[in-house]
């Protein structure tokens, strides 16, 4: 544990150093709970969320049935707006629903989660447990509601309070019938959205996985009923599959049912992909993406109203007049079915990711210590991040081995030639050693080196990341092997 701890340090040592990760408003002390990704962090994130939306909404074959899947599927995207009406957040069940409990200390004003007091510190030195030290005096539970709170207008007025998105879901569900008035889309189809989501947490921790701002990369896929517990185990499979196809080792990622007890308001099925974080302990794993099977809950909804779970299904909450207690919308949102000219609320699987949850997965299991040979051909300790080739924020770097001799010239050329493909960055300070061990602590899967033989030959040394290897390979052909080794 001790190591996997030490390991956390220093990768966030290197997110600082490099420019992957970076505290926000650091210069004013910070604030916790939001995070600024650097030139590094940008890229590595922005090529995820990219990887995900090709993977899973462009990239997907519609003419196929693709492996796993009971049938043929559509994707489509959108980009719905942060802030919505406030009535979606009353009929989905988040203005009563999306709360922690918390406990306060009296004493020295700290919150706790309730089920956090446990593992939580005291302030209070030596550091004990909250309710350990003799001047502790905590509250009993009380809820509290995670929606960041807002004003839209010049009126700061019940009436004008609005919510930050606590998820990008509910975008999807009140476009529904949007998107099938404008699209084509025959069930089953999906529709997939990338964006920012807020969640006032009680305690931010293990770097950015608990953030109060973070990005959800989220599909709201809608099938027939009966069909709807196959698309669930598809769905399972599929998102799974998609962390290891970009590195991650499967034997550090589970997928876990949720058990009853444990599952979300609208849920009648939920599994958890899952990986083991290096700030947890030895055996535990944190939540990277969870599938859910929404069944019509959230359709249903924002027709009807609120609801609340009676026996296996749900009913509408009435209030003590018997009108429901936060209505929907009461438009229909029902899909019409052409063949068989029936009319229903289709069921929905929900594969919900972070995408800085996976840019930390990503970040932690490309951190590796090795050794490589410096510019005497001595054996040096390096820190590298061994990157998929796809998530790699640089692709490429390219050096003259002197600032002389033309080769700084035609470097440049090569590096003009191949930035119009991949971000490819030109650096010709320091040794080369030193240029490899920057490139190397970035990620970059592949170093060009032009030197003397290239001014007789039109060769170049290209350096594997990884293997370390050397090969020659002629400046025209460049643009063909990084074609096939970036596997883009
Ligand atoms: N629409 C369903 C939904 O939002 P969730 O399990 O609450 O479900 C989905 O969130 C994903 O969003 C999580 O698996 C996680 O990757 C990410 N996420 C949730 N809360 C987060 C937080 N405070 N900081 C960073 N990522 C978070």
């Amino acid at each position: 544990m001790a190591a996997e701890q030490d390991l956390m340090g220093k990768l966030m040592s290197l997110c600082k150093r490099r420019g992957f990760i970076f505290q926000s408003s650091e210069i004013y002390g910070g604030i916790g709970g939001f995070w600024d990704y650097g030139p590094l962090g940008v890229e590595l994130k922005r090529n995820i969320k990219d990887a995900w939306w090709r993977d899973m909404v462009t990239g997907h074959d519609d003419t196929t049935v693709s492996a796993g899947a009971p049938t043929t599927y559509e994707m489509v995207g959108l980009d719905a707006s942060i802030i919505m009406h406030p009535q979606v957040w009353k009929a989905v069940g988040h203005y009563d629903l999306f709360h922690d409990m918390l406990v306060d200390c009296r004493t020295c004003k700290s919150r706790f989660r309730a089920d956090h007091v446990s593992t939580s510190e005291c302030p209070r030195k030596p550091s004990k447990h909250p309710g350990e030290h003799h001047e502790c005096d905590l509250t009993e539970p009380r809820e509290f509601n995670l929606m960041f709170k807002t004003h839209v207008g010049a009126l700061f007025d019940p009436a004008s309070e609005a919510y930050l998105r606590p998820e990008t879901a509910q975008g999807i569900f009140v476009n529904f019938k949007n998107i099938l008035d404008t699209t084509r889309v025959k069930l089953p189809f999906g529709i997939a959205q990338i964006g920012k989501s807020f969640r006032n947490e009680i305690t931010p921790r293990n770097y950015t996985f608990r953030s109060r701002e973070f990005e959800q990369m989220e599909i709201e896929f809608f099938c027939l009923p009966d069909a709807s517990r196959d698309w669930y185990t598809y769905w399972r499979d599929l998102r799974f599959a998609w962390y290891t196809s970009l590195g991650l080792q499967s034997d550090k990622l589970r997928l876990r049912d949720h058990g009853p007890e444990e599952l979300s308001h609208y849920s009648c099925g939920t599994a958890d992909i899952e990986y083991a974080f290096p700030f947890l302990e030895c055996g535990e794993f944190g939540e990277l993406e969870g599938v859910a099977h929404r069944g019509d809950f959230d359709l249903r909804s924002h027709m009807e109203g609120k609801l609340v779970r009676q026996g296996d299904g749900f009913v509408l909450e009435l209030d003590a007049d018997g009108n429901p207690r936060y209505p929907g919308s009461g438009k229909d949102l029902r899909y019409f079915d052409p063949q068989t000219r029936e009319r229903f609320i289709p069921h929905v699987i929900e594969p919900s990711a972070g995408a800085d949850r996976a840019t930390l997965a990503f970040l932690c299991e490309a951190y590796a210590e090795d050794e490589a040979p410096d510019d005497k051909g001595k054996l040096q300790s390096r820190v590298v991040m061994k990157f998929h080739p796809r998530l790699a924020p640089v692709k490429v770097a390219v050096f003259p081995l002197v600032k002389r001799e033309r080769m700084p010239d035609i470097a440049q050329d090569i590096y003009r030639e191949l930035k119009r493909r991949w971000n490819v960055i030109y650096d010709e300070n320091g040794s080369i050693g030193r240029r490899y061990r920057r490139q190397d602590e970035s990620g970059t899967p592949y170093c060009i080196t032009v030197d003397s033989q290239t001014l007789e030959d039109q060769t170049v040394t290209v350096r594997d990341r990884d293997t370390l290897e050397q090969i020659r390979v002629a400046t025209k052909e460049l643009m063909n092997f990084f074609d096939e080794k970036l596997n883009m």
